[in-house]
């Protein structure tokens, strides 16, 4: 059991405060307005390197250290940041070779912020002696309760291309390879001529003529990655030496790719999260779910904490939509049904000038008069109610898969399809489809324990790893249903192909293996030439009788086996069709049958419980197969099944694994998570809805649950028994 992150056992809630942007009277007049607001927690200092080291080597904490005094004396605890997001002038005037460089070559310019190299020596040393300087300064503080290192590392600076991160490039490769020959085979050199003889001719991936060698280009994501991480332990480790005590964090951003956060996971006591769906979008309500559900997975569990949001709206979007009324505490106590421990925003005081001006705060240029003020007022309010959520665990029986090496080889692979974004699109839609039904996910990485769970998703897991199919292997054994989705199995972990049949260590557990990829997609106009995409049907007499593996955009998946036609009936009336998208293949199984009895069985294990339809050209080849493993079972799907298919999967699945599926049957827009001894009920919708059977006392309302419930809209309650 983690510790709470305050010592009164309360939810935090607050965010950045930058009194040292503003007048110093404005510091007094802050804290008497938190009050009000009921801000327990605020982070300080997180852009104030400027203002901690005027000059090199030259502290100054005194102003610091007055705001603290004053946040310990009104009972607010500070999680403290050691600055160093953004370096001061001097820095670059110093030493011009600290800003980052970019793919092109060029150096980037002061002004704006996260302007350091990652392997600026200077950036690593003076970074690193501001942390221990605050540690030693701050130590014994007693409102200090966490370190916040850096912000949101690699969130502008994704890459640099300088020479001394590339001798630090070749310098980790030699670490990471025995030899030159043996770099050679893992990136496959030989194909066009880009054999090397000494880890001091590899080069940065600049920009290049066309295609770059893409294990080249993954290791040097993974190897940027480290270099960040290296920075972060830089600062930590001074920290942790002066105040063992004090838990360390750095702010994530969700699904966010350039970093592995399993691996920095490990690092931090204290997962946190910065996280900004747009409203304007139907689907950022399940974006809330997905990401607390990534953040509380990523320390196996243990609450984490909301570090920023807004309030109202953001302004770095083209648009900048607005939050609807109750917006703001709804999503707020969704993060906290999902696991969060706290509540902070960026930022506490709308900022006067410069590029956040109009980014919405918890007290904006308005004042009080602000329409958001009630709402900041009345969020602090819940929280303080919703304490007894504290530390609470959620109990998850399934669990999806996410692998960020994944992710980045299959973006950085050149085909088969390179329309795929970078990020978690398979493992979000899958999670969808279970957060619609209010099934509760975790969403695990290939080292974590898979024991709890009756259903493990693995979508779209491109690197085959053997060791982690052994243990689907076994969970499957156990009595677990397994589910892969393509592409999965495809290369190894530096991107070579898996030769012989992809799934490779896969195909033991799945009892196939896939032979091709076959995609069928629409024809990208901008790509091909526009006028050889049109067909006039009048007049084009041979081009009007062609037929193009994209004239359909999708594969149709005939469910085959009895429970899933049942499952789709259950989904509507005519049952509807279930489809893949542009992605299908041909599977085949890896014996054979001994005697064929049934169309429907590859041999004797492997039953093909859908098919492709035949509009396509897989027609008829498997899309979703099945083989028993002890008493679980292995799934394999063959294309990206739409939300009906999924729907209609996860109804069978859940059967199998005895979830609870009482959730999905509840009205339109409600959400219902159980955290501890909480149970949220959250209404999405327009509409107040009436729940029956709800028994209990309601934390929020304050108000004792007799059976029916009214839920207004865009609000929530949170029944605890009586
Ligand atoms: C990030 C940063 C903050 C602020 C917000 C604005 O999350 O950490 O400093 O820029 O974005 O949304
Ligand atoms: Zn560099």
């Amino acid at each position: 059991m983690s510790k709470p992150i305050l010592p009164t056992n309360d939810l935090c809630y607050g965010g950045d405060w930058n009194p040292d942007q503003w007048p110093e009277s404005t510091v007094d007049e802050d804290i008497q307005l938190m009050k009000e607001a009921g801000v327990n927690f605020v982070s300080l200092a997180i852009f104030s390197w400027a203002k901690l080291e005027p000059e090199p080597g030259k502290y100054d904490f005194a102003w610091l250290r007055e705001i603290m005094d004053k946040c310990h004396d009104a009972g607010i605890y500070v999680d403290l940041a050691t600055g160093t997001a953004s370096p001061p002038v001097w820095m670059w005037r110093n030493d011009p070779a600290s800003l980052p460089v970019n793919q092109s070559g060029v150096r980037l310019g002061f002004g704006s912020r996260q302007q350091y190299c990652p392997a600026s020596r200077t950036y690593a040393k003076k970074s690193k002696e501001l942390a221990r300087a605050l540690a030693e300064e701050f130590k014994d503080h007693p409102a200090l309760v966490m370190w916040h290192v850096n912000n949101e590392y690699a969130c502008h600076v994704q890459s640099c291309y300088c020479d001394v991160c590339e001798a630090d490039f070749q310098e980790w490769l030699r670490q990471r390879y025995d030899s030159i020959e043996d770099l050679n085979d893992a990136w496959n050199t030989h194909f066009w001529a880009q054999k090397y003889s000494d880890f001091a001719e590899i080069a940065l991936p600049r920009v290049m003529p066309t295609i770059p060698n893409s294990a080249q280009t993954l290791d040097y994501a993974r190897f940027f990655d480290s270099q960040l991480l290296k920075l972060f332990l830089g600062e930590a480790d001074q920290l942790r030496e002066v105040t063992p005590d004090i838990p360390v964090t750095t702010n994530f951003m969700g699904e966010f790719m350039a970093l592995d956060y399993h691996e920095w996971a490990k690092h931090v006591d204290v997962v946190s999260d910065d996280s900004y769906p747009d409203p304007a979008i139907p689907g950022a309500a399940h974006e809330v779910a997905f990401t607390a559900d990534l953040m509380r997975s990523l320390k196996g569990g243990q609450p984490f904490l909301l570090m920023e949001q807004v309030t109202s709206a953001v302004q770095w979007r083209p648009q900048n939509s607005a939050k609807r009324p109750g917006q703001f505490e709804l999503w707020s106590t969704q993060r906290v049904a999902h696991g969060a421990d706290g509540i902070a925003q960026f930022q506490w005081r709308q900022s006067p000038g410069g590029a956040e001006m109009f980014h919405g705060g918890m007290y904006n240029h308005a004042g009080k008069q602000s329409r958001w003020w009630p709402e900041v007022v009345q969020m602090g309010k819940a929280l303080q109610n919703l304490a007894p959520v504290v530390g609470g665990r959620i109990d998850a029986k399934v669990a999806i898969v996410i692998d960020w090496d994944s992710a980045r080889a299959q973006y950085f692979a050149s085909g088969p399809n390179n329309d795929v974004p970078l990020g978690f699109h398979a493992a979000r839609a899958w999670h969808r489809t279970f957060w619609e039904k209010n099934i509760a996910t975790d969403l695990v990485g290939i080292n974590d324990d898979l024991d709890e769970y009756g259903i493990i998703i693995v979508p779209e897991l491109f690197i085959d790893y053997p060791e982690f199919s052994s243990r689907l292997q076994e969970a499957a054994a156990s009595g677990a249903q397994v589910v892969v989705t393509a592409p999965s199995g495809v290369v190894n972990p530096t991107l070579r192909a898996v030769l012989g049949g992809y799934l490779g260590s896969l195909s033991e557990l799945l009892g196939i293996i896939v032979t091709d990829h076959h995609l069928h997609a629409p024809a990208a106009s901008s790509w091909n030439k526009p006028d050889q995409c049109k067909v006039d049907p009048r007049v084009d007499r041979i081009t009007r009788a062609v037929r193009t593996p994209g004239s359909v955009e999708y594969h149709d998946v005939d469910m085959r086996a009895p429970v899933l036609e049942r499952a789709l009936d259950q989904i509507a009336s005519p049952r509807p069709q279930a489809r893949g998208g542009v992605w299908g293949e041909y599977v085949m199984a890896t014996k054979e049958a001994s005697e064929v009895t049934d169309a429907l069985w590859l041999n004797d294990e492997v039953e093909v419980v859908a098919q492709f339809g035949h509009e396509s050209d897989l027609g008829g080849w498997p899309a979703i197969t099945r083989r028993r493993e002890g008493s679980g079972a292995a799934w394999y799907v063959a294309t990206d099944l739409d939300a009906v298919g999924r729907d209609a999967m996860v109804r069978v699945l859940g059967a199998l694994a005895r979830l609870d599926m009482s959730g999905s049957t509840l009205p339109d827009g409600i959400e219902r998570v159980k955290r501890g001894v909480v149970t949220f009920y959250m209404n999405h919708s327009d509409k107040a809805i009436q729940l029956a059977g709800i028994t209990g006392y309601d934390l929020i309302s304050q108000a004792d649950a007799t059976g029916h419930a009214v839920i207004a809209p865009r609000s929530s309650m949170a029944i605890v028994e009586r």
